[in-house]
């Protein structure tokens, strides 16, 4: 008695689906260690490590913790950190005076980790938002109706040197001025730091996935609660063509590698950039995209650790050659 229902197929996909082993064989993307960099939040003084609400198991950390952590991310195999201070309210002002003062925590913080681990890639970011009392990244035109984009740049490149100096491998400019990485290549090659790369947010998007990130540096002024909105220099999240115009820019100013931000929610973008450059990409999984998938969790909607690898799975799929995410640790851990 023939089967009534049995198709004459050609092709049937699930073949190669029917064993772990065999989906194993035919699996495309596969996360390590490596891929992932990790964002550390530092602050000034002995204190214990300060949570983030918004932010479950990441802490502001003192210089000597963040040490601590950087090793401990070094034996999971993770390569690199990008450092983000926060600032005593007190030390910012309207100029970001702080982003030059060479003893600034930032370049503190640094040192003391490449002392410790010299092996380890340090990243620093170059924008003025965790130094400015209005929290924009970069100073305000006489008027302060707008972010004065040139001489923004100039502070930009000074402060790109200090950080050079300081021993960052990469420096990754977060402001979004028009022609700032020409500029910061410019100023490194003058000083002499040519081995210095620039790690640069080319396509960083106005998005509201920053929310938790403002509350850790405590920048959430500039958020757009003003009459100033960080959308005169961020991209806007409806356009995909002008990514490609940024991401090009970028490398022709001399970018090493070009950073997509946000990554989840801009995995066409990741995609498009991927096909336009071939300098490597990086991913930004942000503050609120980490946010999520912890508050989903917490109501018991979501399994974590399978969100977790999926969302960083999808990114590094996309096209992206590495990723900043606040799962680094987590996910080193996990990967071993
Ligand atoms: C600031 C900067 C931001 C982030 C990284 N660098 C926030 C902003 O532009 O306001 C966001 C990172 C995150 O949300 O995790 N130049």
């Amino acid at each position: 008695m023939p089967d009534p229902f049995k198709l004459e197929l050609s092709h049937r996909p699930r073949r190669l689906r029917r064993t772990a082993s065999l989906r194993a064989m035919v699996e495309e993307t596969v996360l390590r260690s490596a891929d992932f960099i990790a964002p550390l939040f530092v602050v000034d003084g002995k204190g214990p490590p300060e949570a983030i609400a918004s932010m479950p198991s990441v802490f502001r950390l003192n210089i000597q913790d963040l040490v601590k952590e950087c090793r401990a991310l070094a034996k999971l195999g993770v390569p690199a950190v990008a450092l983000f201070p926060k600032l005593d309210a007190s030390l910012k002002d309207d100029e970001g005076t702080q982003a030059l003062n060479e003893e600034t925590l930032v370049l503190r913080a640094v040192r003391a980790v490449k002392k410790a681990l010299p092996q380890m890639t340090v990243i620093t970011d170059v924008a003025l938002d965790p130094y400015t009392s209005h929290g924009h990244d970069g100073v305000l035109t006489a008027a302060r109706d707008d972010v004065a984009n040139d001489r923004t740049v100039g502070i930009l490149a000074k402060m790109a040197v200090l950080q050079a100096q300081a021993g960052v491998d990469l420096v990754a400019p977060s402001d979004m001025m028009d022609g700032r990485v020409g500029a910061i290549r410019r100023a490194l090659d003058a000083a002499d730091f040519t081995g210095v790369g620039i790690m640069a947010y080319s396509v960083k998007f106005a998005s509201a996935y920053y929310g938790p990130f403002r509350d850790a540096v405590g920048s959430a002024k500039a958020a757009g609660t003003n009459l100033l909105s960080k959308a005169t220099y961020q991209m806007n999240p409806a356009n995909r063509r002008e990514a490609l115009v940024e991401a090009a820019l970028d490398v022709a100013e001399g970018a090493d590698i070009i950073m997509v931000k946000p990554a989840g929610p801009y995995l066409d973008i990741i995609r498009d950039v991927r096909n336009a450059t071939q300098k490597p990409i990086a991913a930004y999984q942000v503050s609120g995209e980490y946010a999520q998938l912890h508050a989903a969790a917490k109501m018991g909607w979501l399994d974590l650790p399978r969100t977790r690898h999926e969302s960083l799975l999808a990114i590094k799929r996309a096209g992206a050659d590495m990723i900043l995410t606040y799962f680094a640790k987590t996910m080193a851990a996990e990967l071993r």
